[in-house]
């Protein structure tokens, strides 16, 4: 799909639709849909009256126009309550619009950019790459799999009409922004869907080996022997009772001169299977463990946009992939690991093994590389799906800058976090009788426990944990298409680090 920005007037746009906005609650429609109105004498103005059009946030209207302008319909997307405009609404109002139109059998498609101009007040910049990126993320399929698609409707080209020449400049440079950050996060998403039969450590490593030839990353992979001369024997424990190579895969994006600080470390959890081990999860839904490699291809994916984005800062990011499974050679309940660190951990679930593969990570990480601050992301456990749902991260840290920053980045980006509880208190439930830690400490505050445990690992560094298992989609529950976001690996935290690393960069 072709995405372009342009100045125009979107009611002599010719093409097989067009989308405009309307506030909810407004009796007749301004902007371009005012424009539009005006040439349909009054057809929207008269739908708004009957309650077919009401511009709460998620409604997406088609009107067939026939001959009286040059495209085929209008599609009118609600922006919801005028005063509670954000750019996250404007990104999915962007792509309501482009999927409704899609669905209706629209090829070519121009759009006004929602909520900048007219009664939105949002800054051109951040709002045409809010746009570019709701169209974008909207518009993501994943299809491969069918043998048949000569059914599946597709969009070729979306236009984003400005009406004001003056605004265009700014408005491409966000839109080049927001084309940069889709990709990226459509590419997490792809890797996220990619079963795990065609995922596996080796075809993630290769996978952001072609991101780092394409995007001038430094590339390099620990596999199972320089991880044992690490003494990695937390990540190792896990890898044991799988057949595939394991290997923790090191991308580095090199932009705050190589005498700089060692700058930002990214970190992911890669398990591209996780059965639970010896001890082996419920059959049911056991399938969506395909996506516990969600953290590790949100790095891969927000190194790529790093790239491409080029900031003023440092960035490495630090992918531990490998599967869980049972086997005559797998790791116990009653074993005890050593971590790089030379903590030893008793294992009490083979099931909590994200927390192990990010312990070696974050040793490397904080200690070998000394990357500060250091951000994991995992689907590291259920819990966080009782407590926080599907829309919110947790975000752990004692950081009170980072969980600030963190904070306000989810609520630009849509990707929402909410800070989590890490008190010292905590810790009582990881204790062992047999080592300095064990891996699970039951049922009570199971994600806080989780990250109680990968903090033994990250020294004094500034460092946050977030766990994105219900935040991601899909992993617990029947995951739901919404907006741009899609049901099952949404891409989540991509566009979170590649802002962190923005944010960052301009301190
Ligand atoms: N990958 C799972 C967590 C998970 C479960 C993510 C469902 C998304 C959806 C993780 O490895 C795991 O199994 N965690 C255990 C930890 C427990 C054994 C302490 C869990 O959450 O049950
Ligand atoms: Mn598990
Ligand atoms: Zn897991």
């Amino acid at each position: 799909m072709e995405l372009k920005v342009q100045t125009g007037d979107i009611t002599t746009w010719k093409g097989d639709g067009i989308v405009v906005n309307l506030f909810e609650g407004a009796m007749s429609p301004d902007g371009a849909a005012g424009a539009v109105d005006k040439k349909l004498r009054g057809v929207l103005t008269k739908m708004i009256k009957k309650g077919e059009i009401k511009g709460k946030l998620g409604n997406a209207t088609i009107v067939h126009i026939f001959d009286k302008l040059p495209s085929d319909r209008v599609c009118v997307v609600g922006l919801g309550k005028q005063g509670e405009l954000t750019l996250d609404r404007a990104r999915q109002a962007a792509a309501n619009g482009v999927k409704a139109l899609r669905d209706a059998g629209a090829n070519k498609i121009a759009t006004v950019v929602h909520g900048a101009g007219g009664l939105g007040n949002l800054e051109h910049e951040s709002a045409a790459q809010a746009n570019a990126e709701g169209i974008i993320l909207g518009l993501w399929q994943f299809r491969k799999y069918f043998s048949d698609n000569s059914d599946v409707k597709q969009v070729d080209e979306v236009v984003m009409l400005e009406r004001d020449a003056s605004k265009l400049k700014s408005m491409k440079a966000g839109a080049a922004r927001g084309e940069i950050i889709a990709h990226a996060t459509n590419l997490a998403r792809d890797l996220t869907n990619e079963p795990g039969n065609a995922m596996t450590p080796t075809r993630l490593a290769d996978a952001a080996k072609r991101v780092a030839k394409e995007y001038g990353l430094e590339y390099e992979l620990i596999d199972r022997e320089k991880a044992k001369k690490f003494g990695m024997g937390a990540f190792l424990g896990v890898a044991q009772g799988s057949d595939e190579p394991p290997c923790i895969i090191v991308l580095r994006y090199l932009g705050g001169g190589k005498k700089s600080a060692p700058g930002l470390g990214l970190v992911g959890k890669a398990i591209t299977f996780d059965s639970g081990g010896i001890s082996l999860k419920p059959s049911e839904n056991m399938q969506d463990m395909k996506g516990d490699m969600a953290g590790g291809a949100a790095v891969i994916a927000a190194m790529q946009a790093i790239g491409q984005l080029q900031p003023a800062i440092n960035v490495t990011g630090i992918i531990p992939a490998t599967e869980n499974l049972p086997s005559g050679k797998a790791y116990k309940p009653g074993d005890i690991l050593k971590a790089s660190n030379g903590k030893t951990i008793e294992i009490i679930s083979t099931d909590a093994e994200g927390r192990l593969i990010l312990a070696d990570a974050l040793v490397y990480a904080t200690k070998t590389l000394k990357l500060s601050p250091v951000v994991d992301a995992a689907t590291l456990t259920g819990a966080m799906v009782v407590a926080l749902g599907h829309h919110r991260t947790g975000v752990f840290t004692t950081d009170k800058e980072l969980a600030d920053l963190l904070f306000k980045i989810g609520e630009e980006t849509g990707e929402k976090n909410w800070t989590m509880p890490l008190d010292p208190e905590y810790a009582e439930q990881i204790k062992s009788d047999w080592a300095d830690i064990k891996n699970s400490g039951g049922r009570p505050a199971g994600s806080i426990i989780g990250a109680m445990f990968l903090k033994n690992f990250v020294g004094e560094t500034a460092w946050a944990h977030l766990d994105i298992a219900g935040s991601v989609g899909g992993l617990i529950g029947t995951g739901k298409d919404n907006g741009y976001k899609n049901k099952f690996g949404n891409g989540t935290p991509t566009r979170t680090f590649v802002n962190l690393a923005l944010a960052l960069a301009k301190k």
